[in-house]
C-alpha cells in the first residue's frame, strides 16, 4: 500500500514507536502517579518522559504546562471553553477545521461573539484584517497554522505580533504542523495531536498553555495528587489531567518525538516541502487536474488537494484505493470553511498528504495512477 493520508493520521510509525507501546503495555503498566510500586513508578516516568520529549522537540519552555489530551480536538475544546466567557469576542480565520469552528459555534450560543476573517487560499489570513476585526471585547485570536485541506500556511509571526500589540491571547491549531515544521516561540495556547506529524499513536494530543494564562478545567477527578482536597489541584499539569493517562500511547508519542528530534524539525520540513513540490508538479502536468492552495515553494506543506474535471473526488479516492492500493482522503475533510474558501464545498477535493516516511518513488506511482484515472474519467 502507498499511504498518502498522513493529514488524517500518520502511518506507518517508526519501529521505535511500536516497540515503545509494546514495552509500556508489558513493563510499565501500572497506573502512573498513583501507587508506589515499581510498575506504577515506571508508568509515571513514561508520562513525564513523554512530556519532556515533546516539549524539547517543540521548544516549549515550562514542560509542566504541556497538558496531555485525547487529541487536538480535545485540546482545542480545553483552550476555548477553559479560556472564554460570555461577553468575550474571538477572531478566527476561514480555513478552520470543525475541531475549531464547532466549539466556537457552541460558544456563540453561550454568548461569545465570533468574527471569521476570510482567508486567501494561497497566502492564508491577512494579519491586518485580523487587526481590523479587534474590538474592546476581543480576548482571543484563534487560528489554524496549516490548513488540513490545502496546506495553506497562515502567517503566524505576523498574527502573533498583532495579538501581542493588542494584548490579546493567541490560540493556534497546530494539527498539521506540530512535528513537521518549526513552530513560532511564545504562542499562548498551542493545540496539537500526537498521532499525526508527531508520529505517536491515536488517542494522544496536547495543549500547551503559556505562562500567566488561566484556564478553567473541563474535567474534574482524581489526579493522584492533593487527594485530601475536594477541589481540583491548582498546579499544572494535574489540574487538567484527571483520570488514568494513556501511558502506552504516551510511550509511543515520546518515541515519535525522539525520532523527529534525531532528524531535526527543519530537515523534516525541508524534506516534506521537497516531496510536496514533486507531487504538485507531477499532478499539475496532468490534463484535467486542478490543484488548490499554495504553489510549490521552499516551505510548501505536505497537504495537496486536487480535483479531476468530471470525476467526483470520492470516486477518484475509491479507484485509487481499490485499483492501485493508494490511500488518500476525499470529501470535505471535516473542514467545510476551508472548502468554502477554496470554492470546493460541493464534493470537496481529493487530498494527498505526506509523512516523513513517504518516498519520491511512491509519488511517481501515485502521479501515474492519477494520470490514468484522469484519462479514463475526464
Ligand atoms: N483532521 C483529520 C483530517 O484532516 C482527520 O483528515
Amino acid at each position: 500500500m502507498i499511504y498518502l493520508d498522513n493529514a488524517a493520521t500518520s502511518w506507518p510509525k517508526p519501529e521505535a514507536v511500536y516497540a515503545a507501546i509494546d514495552k509500556a503495555g508489558r513493563e510499565q503498566a501500572g497506573n502512573p502517579g498513583r501507587s508506589g510500586h515499581a510498575l506504577s513508578l515506571a508508568a509515571g516516568r513514561v508520562v513525564e518522559d513523554a512530556r519532556l520529549a515533546v516539549a524539547s522537540l517543540l521548544d516549549l519552555s515550562h514542560p509542566e504546562r504541556l497538558v496531555f489530551t485525547l487529541n487536538a480536538t480535545d485540546a482545542l475544546n480545553l483552550a476555548l471553553f477553559g479560556f472564554l466567557q460570555p461577553g468575550d469576542h474571538v477572531v478566527t480565520d476561514s480555513l478552520g477545521h470543525n475541531s475549531l469552528t464547532r466549539p466556537l459555534a457552541a460558544l456563540e450560543t453561550a454568548g461569545v461573539a465570533v468574527t471569521k476573517v476570510p482567508s486567501d487560499p494561497v497566502n492564508g489570513v491577512d494579519p491586518q484584517e485580523i487587526k481590523r476585526s479587534i474590538r474592546p471585547a476581543t480576548r482571543l485570536i484563534a487560528v489554524t497554522h496549516v490548513s488540513n485541506v490545502a496546506g495553506t500556511v497562515n502567517p503566524l509571526p505576523e498574527i502573533q505580533a498583532v495579538a501581542r500589540a493588542a494584548g490579546i491571547r493567541l490560540l493556534v491549531d497546530a494539527s498539521q504542523s506540530a512535528g513537521c515544521r518549526p513552530l513560532p516561540a511564545g504562542v499562548d495556547l498551542l493545540a496539537f495531536p500526537g498521532h499525526k506529524a508527531l508520529l505517536g499513536p491515536q488517542g494522544t494530543g496536547a495543549l500547551f498553555t503559556g505562562p500567566e494564562i488561566e484556564l478553567r478545567p473541563l474535567r474534574f477527578g482524581g489526579t493522584g495528587s492533593f487527594s485530601e482536597s475536594a477541589t481540583q489541584p491548582s498546579i499544572f499539569p494535574d489540574r487538567y489531567e484527571s483520570g488514568t493517562a494513556n501511558t502506552p500511547g504516551l510511550a509511543g508519542l515520546a518515541a515519535g518525538a525522539r525520532f523527529l528530534q534525531s532528524r531535526g524539525l527543519a530537515a523534516v520540513a525541508a524534506e516534506e516541502a521537497r516531496l510536496a513540490n514533486i507531487l504538485w508538479t507531477g499532478l499539475a502536468d496532468i490534463r484535467g487536474v486542478q490543484l488548490y492552495g499554495p504553489p510549490p515553494g521552499p516551505e510548501r506543506a505536505g497537504v495537496v488537494s486536487f480535483r479531476i474535471a468530471g470525476a467526483p473526488p470520492a470516486d477518484v479516492a475509491a479507484i485509487l484505493d481499490q485499483s492501485f492500493g493508494i490511500a488518500v482522503r476525499a470529501g470535505l475533510h471535516c473542514a467545510p470553511d476551508a472548502h468554502r474558501t477554496l470554492g470546493t464545498l460541493a464534493g470537496g477535493t481529493v487530498r494527498a498528504s505526506l509523512g516523513p516516511l513517504n518516498s519520491e518513488a511512491e509519488l511517481e506511482v501515485f502521479v501515474t495512477a492519477v494520470a490514468g484515472i484522469a484519462r479514463e474519467l475526464s
